[in-house]
């Protein structure tokens, strides 16, 4: 019965004016109707496998794979592609990420680079403007087809499935194209990341078909279709990728990109981009190995360059390992161990972000030192500078992973760090009946992308190249992340799988740009030092330091005892960037816990980008 209330109640607004659709012809009125929302959980406990994203949608279609006999990669891509329908302006097929996969056959955890790549016409002044020999503003950056790097998420679905998925990847298309043709209820975030783009989604006139049509955001609960973008996905189904990576649609991105198609009226000025069809057809997603470190006697796999998410949570972790090897406690008994646990977080993130900004990027260009910066010996040459009486000063100089110092003396660099990350991202798990487990981060870089809508196609293009730095962010020391052809943007992707004794028991991962990196490490020190249960260590409030003068902190930490006993040592907070949603927030992770009694427990946000949703194939009976 309830199905059919909310059927008649979408029916109605499908004949009503609240019907908003993209740049194709509606479906035909009388034709299906508009898919309903699913009952939206942020925990959800049971058996058979489970999903987390950031929609109901998303996770219900990732969670209808694993009740038909999907595995946890055929739900992941399924879900990830219902994502880029209901979630566009974070993540899709212009876009880019990172998966990771535990194997329960074989035991082993495995990712793939879905990174997109600098064109080949790259180099490292590109980002220079030619007028001024200055750097680009990054806003202007993010606003031009220069800002557009080979996009690198359906080559990574249709790895993931040639690896260990057990259908074709047209197959896992056909929920989310559904979703895009019928139409689907526009929810918070979706309203909110048309609404904070308002301004540049007018400026690009397929962008502004799609996402104002009548020139109005979208209204949260009226119905949007997306026609274009289900015709693309069953154009791919089809014919498969190769229409992207080469064929037609790859033209088409090339030409947008180079050619940016501005409204009329537009004064907004908008740097053609260089990449080409050929740069396309070259891309590849490999299959990579993860960066690995033990904490607790656990095994933390997470991504390696070209994210820094795996090296500098597992570099922070090992710092943490380090001071509670010389006794520092960690836990949250009461205020006082608390402010030491918090001093300890910052401080380990502090150093692990100085190390990252020197050494990471992408490692077929650049000599990354991975083994170093995961290895105890220079945890122990970094932790040694952490007090708990008083703060470091940022930005500091790295350590050498290569060498790392005899001596303990924190240094601080003279150059400001001038580099600039956007938010946006998401992140999805999975996990199946048979033990299999996907974490896996996605994204279009900054909320919206570039902007830029593909013509008829119904996808937005990433802006990932604004994830190079525009000039060395601390000279005379060398940059490794200054753009190239070919070359992959250094990300903070952090997508994690936890095993104890060789089987899966925490995943967790979250969009937020460089945030991200301190989010996944908040939310495993919540739940492995400080007792909460995971949904409590993901909803707990976020501070975020990144080897800044500032640390970022959501409301509720601004309020509470914690800031002025950790100011008192000398820590600076600030509030948060503004989000998707009133209150400025950090991050929006999904996670999974194995109970150990056959249950998983799948957890997203209770608030954050107005909540996520977690499910299970069969919940618990007492849920
Ligand atoms: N664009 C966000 C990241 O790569 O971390």
């Amino acid at each position: 019965m309830r199905h059919q209330a909310s059927y008649l109640a979408v029916s109605a607004l499908f004949c009503s004016t609240l019907i908003a659709t993209g740049a194709a012809p509606a479906a035909a009125h009388g034709g299906p109707p508009p898919i309903p929302l699913p009952p939206k959980t942020a925990v959800a406990t049971g058996y058979g496998g489970a999903v987390a994203s950031v929609s109901p949608y998303a996770t219900q279609i990732g969670i209808d794979v694993l009740a038909h006999g999907g595995n946890a990669v055929d739900a992941a891509v399924a879900t990830a592609a219902a994502l880029g329908v209901v979630e566009p302006f974070s993540s899709g097929i212009g876009g880019g990420g990172f998966f990771v996969y535990y194997d329960a056959r074989t035991h082993k955890v495995t990712t793939i680079d879905g990174r997109e790549s600098g064109p080949a016409a790259f180099t490292s002044t590109v980002f220079i403007d030619p007028g001024t020999g200055q750097p680009l503003a990054f806003n202007d950056a993010v606003n031009s087809g220069l800002s557009v790097g080979v996009p690198g998420t359906l080559m990574t679905w249709q790895e993931a499935l040639d690896a260990w998925g057990t259908r074709p990847l047209g197959e896992e298309l056909q929920p989310a194209a559904k979703l895009a043709e019928r139409g689907f209820t526009v929810t918070g975030d979706f309203n909110g990341g048309v609404a904070m783009n308002q301004q540049r989604f007018s400026d690009i006139t397929p962008t502004a078909q799609l996402y104002l049509p009548g020139g109005q955001v979208p209204a949260v609960g009226s119905v949007f279709r997306n026609p274009d973008l289900a015709a693309t996905y069953e154009l791919i189904a089809q014919k498969g990728i190769g229409v992207f990576y080469g064929g037609e649609l790859a033209s088409e991105i090339a030409n947008t990109a180079q050619h940016p198609p501005m409204t009329p009226t537009s004064d907004r000025v908008f740097r053609p981009g260089v990449i080409t069809a050929a740069d396309i057809a070259g891309y590849t997603a490999p299959y990579t190995a993860p960066t690995h470190v033990s904490y607790d006697g656990l095994d933390v796999y997470s991504m390696g360059p070209p994210s820094s998410g795996g090296t500098t949570v597992g570099e922070a972790l090992n710092v943490l390992t380090q001071l509670k090897n010389s006794g520092w406690q960690l836990n949250y008994t009461t205020q006082a161990q608390q402010v030491a646990s918090l001093q300890a977080y910052l401080e380990a993130s502090r150093v692990a972000f100085a190390d990252r900004n020197r050494w990471v990027a992408d490692p077929a260009f650049e000599n990354v030192p991975t083994a170093g910066l995961l290895s105890p010996a220079f945890a122990a040459s970094r932790a040694c500078l952490i007090s708990p009486t008083k703060t470091l000063t940022s930005p500091l100089t790295p350590g050498d992973p290569n060498n790392p110092s005899t001596t303990c003396q924190a240094q601080t660099q003279q150059t400001p760090n001038t580099s600039t990350e956007g938010l946006s991202t998401t992140h999805l798990v999975a996990a199946d009946r048979w033990g299999n487990v996907v974490s896996y981060t996605l994204t279009i870089e900054q909320t919206g992308g570039s902007a830029m809508v593909v013509p008829h196609r119904g996808f937005l293009l990433n802006n990932e190249m604004t994830d190079f730095d525009f000039t060395a962010i601390h000279p005379p020391a060398p940059d490794p992340n200054l753009p190239a052809a070919g070359k992959r943007p250094r990300s903070s992707m952090a997508p994690t799988i936890i095993l104890r004794d060789g089987r899966p028991y925490l995943v967790v991962g979250s969009p937020g740009g460089a945030s991200i990196i301190t989010t996944v490490l908040q939310v495993l020190l919540n739940r492995l030092d400080f007792g909460m249960s995971l949904p409590d260590a993901i909803a707990a409030p976020r501070i975020s330091q990144r080897d800044r003068s500032v640390t970022e902190a959501e409301p509720a930490f601004l309020s509470s005892p914690l800031d002025p006993a950790l100011t008192a040592i000398g820590q600076n907070f600030v509030p948060a960037p503004p989000a998707f949603t009133p209150a400025p927030e950090l991050g929006a992770a999904t996670g999974l816990e194995f109970l150990g009694d056959g249950r998983i427990q799948a957890a997203a946000e209770p608030q954050r980008r107005f909540g996520g949703s977690a499910m299970v194939v069969f919940p618990s009976p007492s849920e």
